[in-house]
């Protein structure tokens, strides 16, 4: 492969076999995070600024800006250094010192919000600086992943259609909600090309994607504290919701276990795997979505004084 531009180098084909989680059955795990920018968001990236090109906005005059939780804002900071555009994120404490960081080295102004939205979030927090910069500064664009249909339309015809290309036949498939631009997307794809799939959505408890009760939450990426725009829950056959110690748990175990360093979100999702294994018929094709790696996490999933701290019946398994 012979990239023009490092957003470019995306392999959507890429999958591991995690079979002991449904015994009997095959688990796929579709391995997002090796990409230059680290994660599904690159994808998503790719597709915002697009859209904001084809709105005919003029760059470099037009400055970028959007909320982040981390893995946008690395994609986008990437993205925009390729093209030469400028691009603020905004960003909060969740989001880990590593992926502040790469947003900065590749150019990117970074903001971080400190103060906690009325959910105990950060995300309305982030939404009103946004919103107070935009009246202020005219040639300022918002992408908006929350709202934005370009994100889904990526994921519907880059990693919904990979999933059916990649496994053919498919009886259940996890995927992880933040925005809930990469299920929205595969739900559509799936839905149309692989009518059989039962799609099952995976959050974070204390998330209100799906209308339960806010909470304080740790780990970046799932789960939010307001619900997303482009939410539909037509195509969802299921919603479940995952604690943030089992997630971490999870990710633990895997690193030690299969040498498998994966993020927070990623644990989540097999949770609901794990969880779901005995419903699932002997011989089912189950394939779970994993949104990055570990390797951002080792100040904290990864680190025994963070984890103890938050979760100290975790430390030491
Ligand atoms: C680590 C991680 N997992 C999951 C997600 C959720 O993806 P989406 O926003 O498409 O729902 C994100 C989004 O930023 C993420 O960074």
């Amino acid at each position: 492969m012979i990239a023009e531009e490092v957003y470019d180098l995306v392999l959507d084909d890429l999958f591991i076999q995690l079979d002991q989680l449904v015994p009997g059955s095959s688990v796929f795990l579709k391995m997002e995070g090796l990409n230059p920018a680290g994660s599904v968001k690159l994808k998503t990236a790719v597709a915002l600024v697009a859209a904001a090109e084809n709105a005919g906005l003029r760059f470099p005059r037009t400055r970028l800006i959007e909320s982040t939780s981390g893995n946008l804002g690395v994609a986008l900071a990437m993205v925009c250094a390729a093209k030469g555009y400028p691009l603020t994120c905004v960003t909060d404490p969740n989001a880990t010192v590593r992926s502040r960081r790469l947003m900065a080295v590749l150019g990117a102004e970074v903001v971080v919000i400190e103060a906690r939205d009325a959910h105990g979030g950060f995300l309305q927090s982030r939404i009103d600086y946004i919103s107070e910069r935009l009246r202020r500064e005219p040639d300022l664009y918002w992408l908006n992943q929350y709202a934005n249909p370009a994100g889904p339309q990526a994921h519907r015809d880059r990693t919904g259609r990979a999933l059916v290309e990649g496994l053919g036949h498919i009886d259940y498939a996890f995927i992880g909600a933040g925005t809930t631009g990469t299920l929205m997307g595969c739900a559509e794809y799936l839905r149309r090309h692989s009518p059989a799939t039962r799609i099952i959505a995976v959050d974070a408890v204390g998330s209100v994607t799906f209308g339960g009760p806010a909470a304080r939450r740790h780990i970046p990426g799932l789960g939010t504290s307001r619900r997303p725009e482009i939410l539909d829950t037509r195509n969802l056959d299921d919603i479940v919701l995952i604690s943030e110690a089992d997630s971490v748990e999870m990710c633990r175990t895997l690193a030690r276990e299969r040498g498998l360093l994966l993020g927070g979100s990623t644990g989540t999702v097999l949770c609901a795997v794990q969880d779901a294994a005995k419903k699932i018929p002997e011989g089912s094709v189950v394939v779970a979505i994993s949104p990055d790696l570990g390797d951002r996490y080792l100040e904290t999933i990864y680190d025994d004084a963070w984890v103890a701290e938050r979760w100290p019946e975790i430390v030491g398994h």
